[in-house]
């Protein structure tokens, strides 16, 4: 039987290479509908996790991933040899960036040489990790061949972004359509089959540049858009204007807007790196790609900034950062996730420490961790004497109207005490 059949009988194995926010949820998924998966993941103790039918993504119940390791849906290994037989092999890998803002493909060239080394006739290989047009044809492809098997003669290739919004209630693996470009037209309607037996809506396009390019232009709208909505921040500030006021009032208009909010700063792993994936591509191509640049500059200066915002708001207690008590609210890089990468809360953390202020934080979905060679446990607001807090990251689960009677200032960088007036708040 071909393998489109296979695929819509839901009768194929696939591996899903990378276990994390991505391959996770994808993984439990493609298990749930019925699909053999293995997980295949270089850190054993994820590996480990799973095979006692557990989960590390707050989106992923453990429920989910017991079961379907229990109806042996879901397996999970370190072991490339366990791949040998699968039909389909999904890339779901990190892609950071190098320190000189250069894309880091190592991960995803690691993930292709596992794959490679069980690469046969009629596979599908797609890569999901977010990465500059042209990966899937000029890298991914050429070290697939290296083993002497030819893409679309031989095996089917094709890229498709991952769009997961993690601790979005409303849109998840299943609601949120799929964009997926093959090499040619036959991988594109292999990889649409098969994101199909979970997926609701899946979009095809016309190659796999276009679908690298979806996912980047996406990734760029959000950064250039906060950019955008970040300096108004600080125009408005100057201006005495509440650029909060400004933007709910200009949200009421039907059409040609969207609102975007200020903030601390950029995180997580896709809106501070993906942009310059795009920008270092348009570079070989003779680019200079402005609009990323500019945002980039923009929101990268915003934990600064939140540090100025402090100074100034000690300054009006006649006080100063050096030996002020300082309390972080919330270092998630968003509301409601446990996941840190990236998040300005580190940056803003380490400059506060830098000139001199005591640091303690709460986050409940954070513990505890260590950065700039400092280690940080997180203990509740309620236990915390400090001469100002900051609401870096707006959980829900904060008591908001105790946090502002606990502590003499509040700046709030997310607007969470959105209709309260209080002479110790001040906002962004
Ligand atoms: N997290 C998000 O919200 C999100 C959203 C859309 C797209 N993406 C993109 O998806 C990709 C994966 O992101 P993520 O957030 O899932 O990353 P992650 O760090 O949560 O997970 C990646 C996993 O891959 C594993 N890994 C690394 N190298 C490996 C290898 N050679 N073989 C097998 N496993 C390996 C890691 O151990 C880790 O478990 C990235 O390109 C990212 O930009 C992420």
């Amino acid at each position: 039987m071909d393998l489109k059949s296979r695929i819509d009988r839901r009768d194929v194995t696939a591996a899903i290479i990378g276990l994390g926010y991505v391959g996770l949820p994808l993984a439990v998924e493609l298990a749930k509908a019925g699909v053999k998966v293995i997980g295949f993941d270089v850190h054993a103790g994820k590996v480990a996790e799973i095979s006692a039918g557990r989960s590390y993504i707050p989106d992923v119940s453990a429920e989910d991933v017991a079961n379907t390791v229990r109806s042996g849906h879901l397996r999970a290994t370190t072991s490339p040899a366990d791949l040998a037989d699968v039909d389909v092999i999904d890339i779901c890998v990190p892609t950071p960036l190098r320190k000189t803002k250069d894309p880091d493909l190592s991960f995803v060239i690691q993930a292709v040489d596992t794959a490679a080394s069980v690469l046969r006739k009629g596979q599908l290989i797609i890569l999901e990790s977010t990465t500059y047009p042209g990966t899937t044809v000029e890298i991914v492809g050429p070290a697939l061949e290296a083993k002497g098997l030819k893409a679309g003669a031989d095996f089917y290739l094709a890229f498709s972004p991952e769009r997961v919004d993690p601790g979005n209630p409303t849109y998840q693996t299943k609601n949120i359509p799929k964009v997926v470009g093959g090499i040619d037209e036959e991988s594109t309607k292999l990889a649409a089959a098969f994101y199909r037996q979970v997926v609701d809506t899946v979009v095809p396009v016309s190659s796999t540049e276009v679908a690298e390019m979806v996912k980047l232009l996406e990734n760029t709208f959000r950064a250039v858009n906060i950019g955008l909505v970040n300096e108004l921040a600080l125009m408005c500030h100057r201006m005495n204007i509440d650029v909060w006021e400004v933007i709910d009032a200009a949200k009421t208009k039907p059409f040609g807007f969207m609102p975007f909010y200020p903030g601390p700063g950029l995180g997580g792993h896709c809106i501070p790196i993906d942009p310059f994936y795009l920008s270092w591509k348009a570079r070989q191509n003779g680019f200079e790609a402005r609009f990323i640049e500019l945002a980039g500059h923009v929101n990268s200066a915003m934990p600064e900034y939140v540090v100025t915002r402090v100074a100034e708001a000690l300054n009006t207690h006649r006080k100063a950062i050096n030996g002020s008590r300082v309390h972080v609210l919330g270092v998630a890089y968003k509301r409601d996730v446990n996941d840190l990468r990236e998040s300005p809360a580190l940056d803003i953390i380490e400059l506060l420490e830098r000139r001199g202020a005591e640091v303690t934080y709460s986050d409940p979905y954070v513990p505890e961790f260590s950065h700039a060679h400092l280690n940080f446990t997180s203990i509740g607001p309620e236990q915390v004497t400090a001469d100002c807090a900051v609401i870096v990251t707006d959980h829900r689960v904060f008591d908001y109207p105790a946090i502002v009677k606990r502590f003499p200032l509040v700046v709030d960088t997310r607007n969470a005490l959105k209709g309260m007036t209080d002479a110790r708040i001040v906002r962004l």
